[in-house]
């Protein structure tokens, strides 16, 4: 009997534990951080990186509370669930990944940040029909589970950047299988949706969110590439972009605000809780003075539209956070903040 009650208390012991860890401020529902001091910033250049690439768990959460301390509110942590699985039919997610991704979770949400866990990298395309919808749905079911007793500061977005190669109806039936899962898992999880080419507002011409509560849609704005990306590797051509300049004209001003006039457009014909501007920035190389403007530019658009936010990136290519020196960019992180 004494064993019973012994094991029933480590049990209860370890589920307080757990809750603990979860916090309560991220909580709030996404919408409410939509505001001009409640954005966010993406921790790239760990979770998200290709198999090879990756080093094992963050080592120290002490990043976690500079970006507290930069007054970030949301913390997007995308991640390459598909490099990490098993073979058919499970597809089982490293449970050793899987734990590294726990405890930074566990930690983000325990200092009270809306934690947004992406699907980063994946690219259904390179699949069968059969196979990508199974990998998909796989990777989905296993994660709702696995989070199911998470309370509502965990967010997940379902599908980072989806390339031109898969339709937008192809997308909206992926998630019409997979939100009921979810939502079985979780009847309160919100949820982050994404059109196709790679998440840009032209993807979003006859994109169909699902229709139900506490969805949001994501967009990414990088325009123009010319600037935003100069010198980027992974782009054929953009060693010649670089010296490109933002100037921040009346007539640059008004192109991006039309860009996103077109996502407030889809949004009249949508039910979406909200707009979540999950990707947007500047590489570091960029002319100091266009990069500020621009990120001020957009940012302002963005709170002025009612949308949340999170800079592109952290500390790696296009850091709002100086690695080298240890410290904030205080011009980025100024303008992020509308001062
Ligand atoms: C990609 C990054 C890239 C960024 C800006 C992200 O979604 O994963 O590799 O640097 O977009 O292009």
């Amino acid at each position: 009997m004494f064993f019973f009650r012994a094991l029933f208390f480590l049990v209860a012991l370890a589920g307080l534990g757990r809750a603990c860890a979860e916090g309560s401020g991220g909580d709030a529902p996404l919408s409410s951080l939509c505001t001009e001091k409640s954005g966010g910033v993406s921790y790239s250049n760990h979770f998200e990186l290709p198999l090879e690439k990756y080093v094992g768990a963050v080592e120290s959460v002490a990043d976690l509370d500079v970006i507290r301390s930069g007054g970030f509110k949301i913390l997007r942590i995308p991640v390459a669930w598909g490099e990490h699985l098993g073979g058919s039919p499970d597809y089982r997610i490293d449970p050793t990944f899987l734990r590294d991704v726990d405890k930074f979770v566990d930690q983000a949400l325990a200092r009270d940040f809306k934690v947004v866990l992406d699907l980063h990298r994946f690219d259904i395309s390179k699949y069968s029909d059969r196979e990508g919808e199974d990998r998909f749905s796989s990777i989905w079911k296993q994660l709702s589970s696995h989070y199911r007793t998470y309370g509502r500061g965990l967010v997940f977005e379902l599908y980072n950047e989806p390339s031109q190669q898969i339709s937008n109806d192809r997308l909206s039936y992926l998630y019409s299988k997979i939100v009921p899962v979810v939502r079985s898992n979780s009847p309160a999880r919100e949820i982050v949706v994404s059109a196709n080419r790679w998440s840009k507002v032209e993807g979003l011409k006859g994109f169909i969110s699902p229709q139900v509560a506490d969805v949001y849609l994501t967009v990414h704005y990088y325009a123009p590439a010319k600037f935003t990306h100069q010198g980027a590797s992974w782009i054929a051509g953009a060693s010649a972009w670089v010296g490109t300049k933002w100037e921040g004209s009346p007539a640059d001003q008004k192109a991006v605000a039309q860009d996103l006039d077109l996502v407030d457009e889809w949004r009249r014909s949508n039910r979406v809780s909200g707009v979540f501007l999950g990707e947007f920035g500047v590489l570091k190389g960029a002319d100091r003075l266009s990069r500020l403007n621009w990120i001020k530019t957009v940012r302002t658009e963005s709170v002025s539209r009612g949308w949340c936010w999170a800079y592109w990136d952290f500390k790696a290519g296009f850091g709002a956070y100086d690695s080298s020196q240890n410290k904030w960019d205080a011009g980025v992180l100024g303008v992020l903040f509308g001062k």
